[in-house]
């Protein structure tokens, strides 16, 4: 049985479902080796609305994953969402002590802390500093100046936030269902790490990931993540409107969907009929599949224009030549890159999780880029643990790391 020190858990909270995939790291690289999911009760938009409902939905995923792969978790890397989710790009300056002869990690360290005194307000968290670029003197564009002689260190960063209460909600849930959180990580950089490769992240690309209440956006540009917004729509929408529009129960919305959606009407025959329940004792109908796609598709565009709202909020927006990627249950919808594509008239392909082995049947679904990339961001973090405490099972994550950077890239070095 695989040794617990080796063993990396991804929780990915959502509104909709509750995914919990173990992967066991070695020199073969990450393999996953148990997938556990369930229907998520009490949340609302990345948010705990019924504590008791969330921690039964956040066990059962958990001990489904636990069976499949024998092992017994303590401890997980959650997903952290929701609208209250906020993020600014700052920036921080330091004098280089000792004449400026070596910049030190130390260095490195007190810039970032000058970029984030930045007033963040009481009642929020935060969730990421992600340093972007170096300036050292005039010359800009560094990634890493550690070792490089100069008097000025500059830094650009990324900060999120959410708010407190939101994210204590999620580590209490999961604590009382048993384990600990070794870390919350925002959903769509988890994202990022499973379905982006790391020449679009070096060109400029957007992640957006449309779950079931909200449509999450991440935006990199060389190497670095510029720009995370989460807007509060997702795939749950859509079933609405034909719950609404085809008078049918929610549960049968959301089964037509998945079966006969489309997101562009024009691209579905007319002649294709299907069949829709009536609510309470009203009669079954029969309707087109144009006409579901016609409902569908005026929501698929609302969301996607708000994403084009978000990234043209900021200089990065017109910065993305890599164009989009889309992951995310709402992505599975037929037609919906095609639609994107004359939406935004940019190249969009749908993300699906990358660089693991093992169960990869099971998870080859946009909707696991989550809790995929979450088990990566563990992986990469255990790595740093283990470098900087010295632990001796150093090696193994280092060559689980060089596997893994072969397939994605080096993504979130020096993070904090
Ligand atoms: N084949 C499909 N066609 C259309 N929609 C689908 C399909 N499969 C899943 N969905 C939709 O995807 C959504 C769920 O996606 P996902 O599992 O990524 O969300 P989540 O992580 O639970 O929610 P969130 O990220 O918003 O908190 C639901 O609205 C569901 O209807
Ligand atoms: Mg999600």
């Amino acid at each position: 049985m695989a040794s617990r020190e080796n063993i990396v858990v991804g929780l990915d909270i959502g509104t909709t479902k509750v995914c919990a995939i173990i992967a066991e790291a070695d020199e073969g690289g990450v393999k996953v080796v148990g997938v556990g999911l369930t229907r998520a009760e009490g949340l609302r938009r990345g948010v705990v609305v019924n504590l008791d409902k969330t921690v039964e939905s956040i066990r059962r995923a958990v001990e489904e994953a636990e069976l499949m792969a024998g092992v017994e978790v303590r401890s997980v890397y959650a997903g952290i969402a929701g609208d209250h989710i906020r993020s600014v790009n700052s920036h921080g300056v330091i004098a280089v002590p000792r004449g400026g002869v070596e910049i030190t990690r130390s260095d490195v360290a007190r810039a970032i802390d000058a970029a984030k005194a930045v007033a963040i307000p009481m009642d929020r968290e935060v969730v990421h500093i992600l340093p972007q670029d170096f300036t050292v003197d005039d010359q800009h564009g560094i990634k890493d100046p550690t070792g490089m002689a100069g008097v000025r260190l500059e830094v650009d960063v990324h900060i999120v936030t959410g708010a407190v209460s939101s994210a204590q909600n999620i580590v209490k849930a999961i604590q009382r269902a048993g384990y600990q959180v070794t870390d919350l990580v925002l959903e769509p950089l988890a994202s990022a790490y499973s379905a982006l490769t790391e020449d679009e992240r070096e060109l400029g690309v957007v992640i957006v990931d449309m779950g079931g209440g909200t449509t999450d956006i991440a935006l990199f540009h060389e190497g670095a993540v510029r720009q995370t917004s989460v807007i509060g729509l997702g795939g749950n929408n859509v079933t609405n409107d034909i719950a609404i529009g085809l008078r049918t129960p929610a549960r049968d919305a959301e089964r037509i969907k998945e079966r006969f959606g489309a997101a562009l009407a024009h691209v579905v025959s007319g002649d294709e009929e299907i069949r829709v329940p009536g609510v309470a004792s009203q009669h079954e109908r029969r309707v087109s599949r144009q006409l579901l796609a016609s409902i569908i598709q005026p929501r698929m565009e609302e969301m996607l224009q708000l994403v084009v709202r978000e990234i043209r909020k900021t200089d990065w927006g017109d910065k993305i030549p890599a164009g989009m990627v889309l992951t995310g249950g709402a992505s599975s919808l037929e037609g919906t890159a095609m639609l994107a594509e004359e939406v935004l008239d940019m190249p969009v392909r749908i993300g699906y999780p990358m660089g693991v082995t093992g169960l990869t049947d099971s998870i080859q679904d946009p909707k696991y880029a989550t809790a995929v990339g979450l088990v990566l961001y563990g992986v990469e973090r255990e790595h740093e643990e283990a470098r900087f405490s010295g632990r001796n099972d150093d090696s193994v994550w280092q060559k689980v790391l060089e596997r893994m950077r072969g397939l994605l890239g080096d993504l979130f070095d020096g993070k904090r």
